[in-house]
């Protein structure tokens, strides 16, 4: 299977024509390049204005429909074109204060909807410094994972420490990492590395640690340095 290079832009860029303009110039650079899959998450709204390369959403909720103000449903979301959803992002859990049940609910809905869930697990530096990293995982994959069929899933490794700071997680350190999840679900699924991931290190991952993608923060809002990234396996 070809790497999934997924861009997260998160709640960005503020306005419609900067996210159409980002959208072309990643369309068109990434247009002749075989080697990967291009994925990108737009904030919500974004999404009908977007076409020609496969989308995914930042986030879901669980219920079809009904009176859960602020919130969009798997359903919506599979209408807008969505393919992809990201879910449990550790941003998701910090600032809104998403729990384990609450992605396990969010996963199970994606796929009975036949999306595809992007799970993001992984640990803060203090949980690192403290040995705690293991566990850590071990409790997001099965409180998240709980009755899950793990065969059409993907799972996000995004050290919490590495994420927006610009120190990735060593490459031999999350090659590690990689085995150790891929254990921990016991198939042999798909598992991206996120955190810091630039055109300079996403060979790495890929090749060296052998991840089946990236999740892409920061520079997939630099449409050069993303279409490097897509275009480095
Ligand atoms: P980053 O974010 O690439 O900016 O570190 C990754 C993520 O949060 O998914």
């Amino acid at each position: 299977m070809k790497p999934l290079i997924v861009a997260n832009w998160k709640m960005n860029p503020v306005k419609a024509k900067e996210a159409e303009e980002l959208f072309n110039s990643v369309k068109h650079g990434v247009k002749d390049i075989e080697s990967a899959e291009t994925v990108i998450c737009p904030p919500f709204i974004y999404l009908p204005l977007l076409k020609g390369l496969t989308l995914g959403a930042q986030d879901s909720y669980w219920e079809e429909k009904g009176a859960y103000t602020g919130e969009v449903s798997i359903a919506m979301l599979k209408e807008m074109g969505c393919k992809y959803v990201i879910i449990g992002h550790s941003e998701r859990r910090k600032y809104f204060n998403e729990t384990d049940e609450m992605v396990n609910r969010k996963v199970k809905t994606t796929l009975e909807a036949e999306l595809i869930p992007i799970i993001c697990i992984g640990e803060t530096g203090e949980e690192r410094e403290m040995d705690k990293t293991e566990s850590v995982l071990e409790k997001e994959i099965k409180q998240g994972l709980d009755g899950v069929d793990v065969s059409k899933i993907i799972i996000a490794y995004e050290p919490i420490w590495a994420i927006g700071t610009g120190n990735p997680c060593d490459i031999e350190e999350a090659r590690r990492m990689k085995e150790i999840i891929q254990k921990m679900v016991s198939k042999n699924i798909r598992i991206l590395y996120g955190g810091s991931a630039k055109a300079n290190n996403a060979e790495g991952y890929l090749k060296q640690a052998g991840f089946d993608g990236l999740l892409v923060g920061g520079a997939s809002l630099d449409p050069k340095e993303f279409i490097k990234i897509v275009n480095s396996n």
